[in-house]
């Protein structure tokens, strides 16, 4: 466990720590990987968008994926080179392609032609020329919580494919727009290979059927969404980017020249981050126990909003041999302010440390001041 009691014993609870030793390892293995290869990994920063690990993960090289305009401006001010800063989004506003535009930003993934018109018009006011790729929704299913599915024809992301031809004519015809790739993004936490090779052959079909006109894209942009081990995270640190890696770089006919880019969020920071909570009480129920503890779901919502289960573990307890079964809850109010039902863990008392782990992605940077809670600190190792 990367995590123990006398790292966190007197520190304010509720607390994001991360483990910074992890996060580089992780980076490391990335960068092994990708080496010598046309693979180009962007970190999507709303997967956690703490300052301090923005500046680890700006030095090791990666690009960023960014989703609004106060994104952008913290990639920047991390360290992140502007021209490998890539722009997704459905909504972006007039005042957010304008900052995009005016930051030098490598591309935008235009989501509608909608969208396309708008920065067509705003480009040519601004006397400027943006690269764009385009967003395409590609219909598949990439068994993941449907709230984290994002291309199924059902989905508000990316241009579907009867709309496709459309939106690139006009894109490769605008004097005032660089089409320069193809971006898609099936969705998140994703732990089996088939939906990224079913992804890849789509690709290639597309990337076919435009090069008979002539077109050629620079960049093909495949999103995210490799998943981590929630339920392990210390026999699985580090997931099998060697696999994803291989899977796309097997799969995918790129040409000569072509780049391959990855917009990573979870897999990078997802296990190098935990909740580090004390228990407020242990409350009698109804023929059950809870556990409460001093975070909740505003710390940390997705075992709330998505039914996620992280995996809990009592620091002050861990050499009792003496188990229990708990629902750990937080103290706001609602039903749904609950991390873990019939958990078994060491019998826990009031004072104990309990931490919640793989809660570096969508963790802190999810966090609300429901209840006017303030909002956790944080602490990197
Ligand atoms: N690229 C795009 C266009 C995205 O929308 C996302 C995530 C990513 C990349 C990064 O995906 P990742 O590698 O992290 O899977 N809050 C949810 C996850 C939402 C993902 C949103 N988009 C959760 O806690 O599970």
């Amino acid at each position: 466990m990367n995590i123990d009691l006398q790292l966190v014993e007197g520190l304010k609870t509720p607390l994001y720590w991360y483990d910074l030793g992890l996060l580089q390892s992780t980076l490391d293995m990335i960068n092994d990987c990708i080496k010598g290869t046309p693979v180009r990994v962007h970190y999507a920063i709303k997967a956690n968008c703490n300052p301090k690990l923005l500046k680890v993960i700006a030095k090791a090289g990666l690009g960023a994926d960014c989703v609004s305009g106060r994104e952008i401006t913290a990639a920047i001010n991390s360290g992140f080179p502007a021209e490998r800063i890539c722009y997704a989004g459905v909504g972006k506003t007039d005042r957010e392609l304008i900052a995009g535009m005016a930051k030098g930003i490598g591309y935008f993934n235009v989501e509608s032609i909608e969208e396309l018109e708008t920065l067509d018009e705003l480009a040519s006011d601004y006397g400027y020329k943006p690269s764009v790729a385009i967003r395409v929704n590609p219909d598949i299913d990439a068994h993941t919580h449907h709230y984290i599915t994002t291309g199924l024809e059902e989905n508000k992301f990316g241009i579907h494919l009867s709309m496709l031809d459309k939106a690139i004519e006009f894109a490769h015809k605008s004097p005032n727009l660089n089409l320069i790739g193809l971006h898609f993004h099936i969705g998140s936490q994703i732990t089996i290979m088939e939906p990224f090779k079913i992804l890849c052959e789509k690709i290639n079909g597309l990337t076919d059927k435009y090069r008979k006109s002539g077109i050629e894209f620079k960049i093909i942009n495949v999103g995210g969404g490799l998943g981590i081990d929630y339920e392990d995270p210390d026999s699985n640190p580090i997931p099998d980017f060697k696999t994803y890696f291989d899977t796309l770089l097997k799969n995918l006919h790129l040409s000569e020249g072509q780049e391959l880019h990855c917009e990573l969020g979870r897999s990078i920071v997802g296990q190098c981050g935990s909740v580090v909570s004390q228990v407020t009480y242990v409350k009698q129920g109804v023929g059950k126990k809870f556990i409460i503890l001093d975070a909740g779901m505003n710390d940390l919502i997705r075992p709330a909003l998505y039914g996620a289960h992280h995996k809990i573990q009592n620091l002050s307890a861990a050499g009792e041999s003496e188990t229990e079964l708990y629902d750990v809850v937080g103290p706001i109010c609602e039903s749904a302010d609950t991390f873990g039902k019939d958990e078994r863990l060491p019998k826990t008392k009031r004072g104990d440390i309990i931490v919640i782990r793989s809660a570096g992605a969508y963790g802190e940077s999810m966090a609300s001041t429901y209840n006017i809670r303030p909002t956790a600190e944080s602490t990197l190792r």
